[in-house]
């Protein structure tokens, strides 16, 4: 079942990202979405038209509608510039050379090589590695620059840099799923971007490569325009290119720790089959199909006969993913079975919890990137903590009768358990002896000032009030 988007009900409108530069592409509602970008040079009468990846012919009646919406019936395209060979990037280009004969295209030679078989007119084309300053002026007055992106994702790809508007416009790269609704990008976008740039760049070598170049543009961009996804400004532009300095990619993933990875499935199968026996059918069936992306995108799980045996992008986001797609629309009852099976079984195969976010917004999906443990942590610490400072032994035992008090249930009190444990440090724990929720069950004691500090911090926050006295430094 296809999964309602908010593209299916935002129509495609040209929508002016910069001065005289439009979006003019297509909302498909599809996981994945092609941008498609007409910059209008202007200066007195002069008015020269540039088409900016072109897109897809199945998005070709829509474009060229939203062209004249711009432009106006009697208009004229004079460029197309095309980062790389894709067709879903510059097929269109040819439709439009046909309305236009004269039209140009401008694109690097090793990409010509490619999309010239799609028919264009051989003495309408301008290679890129002609400017070896790599910076052109329009008649207009308007600055240019091409820079090279190589092997992102291919050899001959190119990113554009509009001087005048600080537009850079990267084709693939910095391209995301189209996951959540609006043009621009914000915190929540870098989870769809992720999963793009895992698949189809190839290696962090040749990403951080291109991002060097990027940042040698001047003066840098104040937006970022991909070919898939949202547009990236402000604050966004340095901090995305940051995140995707140091992201594995591609090839990178292959050096991924196989047992770590082996693990991983191992969890993602258990949490599918517990659904499955433990869960409604009907929530199975629904959580099962969210696993699938449309036919816009490859799939992130490789699947046989209702078992995962493959993941395409690193596992611990894998995971994340998985979760967001689980965990959202359902009720708080199925929400908090789901939540306690998974950090059951995560805990169980000894995978790492501390990162995950399973408070799982339903309007949004949200990145593992967003610590919600060190934020939380540090607000509690300024607003009502216990005095931790003078607390140097705790009665766990204690404690663990509060929380079943409190949560009038053995499920959930474990689940409490499992989302206090997920506060405290992999080595806190580690030295503690705790490897699982059944192993905290056990412990009667502790006097690890460190140990005893992330417990009264995670209790705190999860029960929402301070620990009494009964708790707190009572001797066994
Ligand atoms: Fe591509
Ligand atoms: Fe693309």
């Amino acid at each position: 079942m296809k999964k309602p988007s908010i593209s299916d009900v935002i129509a495609s409108e040209p929508f002016e990202i910069a001065k005289n530069i439009y979006w003019v592409g297509k909302k498909t509602g599809n996981d994945l979405e092609m941008n498609v970008f007409l910059r209008i040079f202007e200066k007195g009468k002069q008015k020269i038209n540039m088409l900016i990846d072109p897109g897809p012919p199945s998005d070709f009646d829509i474009i060229e509608q939203n062209v004249k919406k711009v432009l106006g019936n009697d208009y004229k395209i004079h460029f197309a510039f095309i980062n790389h060979q894709d067709p879903d990037v510059g097929y269109n280009a040819i439709y439009f050379q046909r309305y236009f004969p004269n039209m140009q295209i401008i694109t690097m030679e090793d990409t010509w090589r490619l999309i010239k078989f799609y028919g264009f007119n051989p003495k309408r084309y301008i290679p890129v590695d002609r400017f070896k300053s790599r910076t052109i002026k329009m008649i207009t007055g308007h600055k240019l620059v091409f820079v090279p992106t190589p092997y992102c994702h291919f050899r001959g790809a190119c990113a554009l840099y509009d001087v005048t508007e600080r537009v850079l416009f990267t084709g693939d790269l910095f391209g995301g799923l189209s996951d959540s609704p609006g043009f621009y990008a914000d915190e929540q976008s870098w989870s769809g971007i992720k999963i793009f740039q895992q698949i189809y760049m190839p290696t962090n070598i040749a990403v951080e490569n291109a991002l060097g170049a990027i940042k040698r543009v001047d003066p840098s961009p104040a937006l970022i325009a991909p070919q898939h996804g949202k547009i990236i400004k402000n604050e966004f532009v340095n901090h995305f290119i940051a995140k995707l300095k140091t992201l594995a990619v591609g090839l990178d993933l292959a050096d991924q720790n196989k047992i770590l990875v082996s693990q991983y499935i191992k969890a993602f199968n258990a949490i599918i089959q517990q659904i499955k026996l433990k869960i409604d059918k009907e929530i199975y069936d629904s959580i099962f199909s969210a696993l699938f992306t449309d036919e816009s995108f490859p799939e992130i799980f490789s699947i046989k006969d209702e078992e995962i045996y493959e993941v395409k992008i690193a596992v611990e986001y894998a995971m994340q993913f998985f979760l967001n797609n689980t965990l959202k629309n359902q009720s708080d009852q199925v929400k908090r079975d789901l939540q306690f099976l998974v950090l059951h079984i995560l805990t169980d195969l000894n995978l790492p919890t501390e990162n995950l976010n399973l408070e799982v917004d339903d309007a949004t999906t949200n990145s593992p990137d967003d610590n919600f443990i060190s934020e939380e942590a540090s607000d509690l610490k300024e607003e009502n903590t216990s005095d931790e400072t003078n607390i140097s032994h705790l009665n766990i035992r204690n404690l663990l009768q509060l929380i079943e008090d409190e949560s009038g249930s053995d499920k959930f009190n474990e689940l409490t358990v499992l989302r206090i444990m997920l506060k405290i440090p992999p080595d806190v724990l580690k030295r503690n002896k705790v490897n699982s929720y059944d192993d905290f069950f056990q412990l009667e004691e502790t006097d690890d000032v460190d140990f005893i500090k992330y417990i009264i911090r995670g209790s705190e926050q999860i029960l929402g009030h301070r620990l009494p006295e009964s708790v707190l430094n009572q001797e066994i």
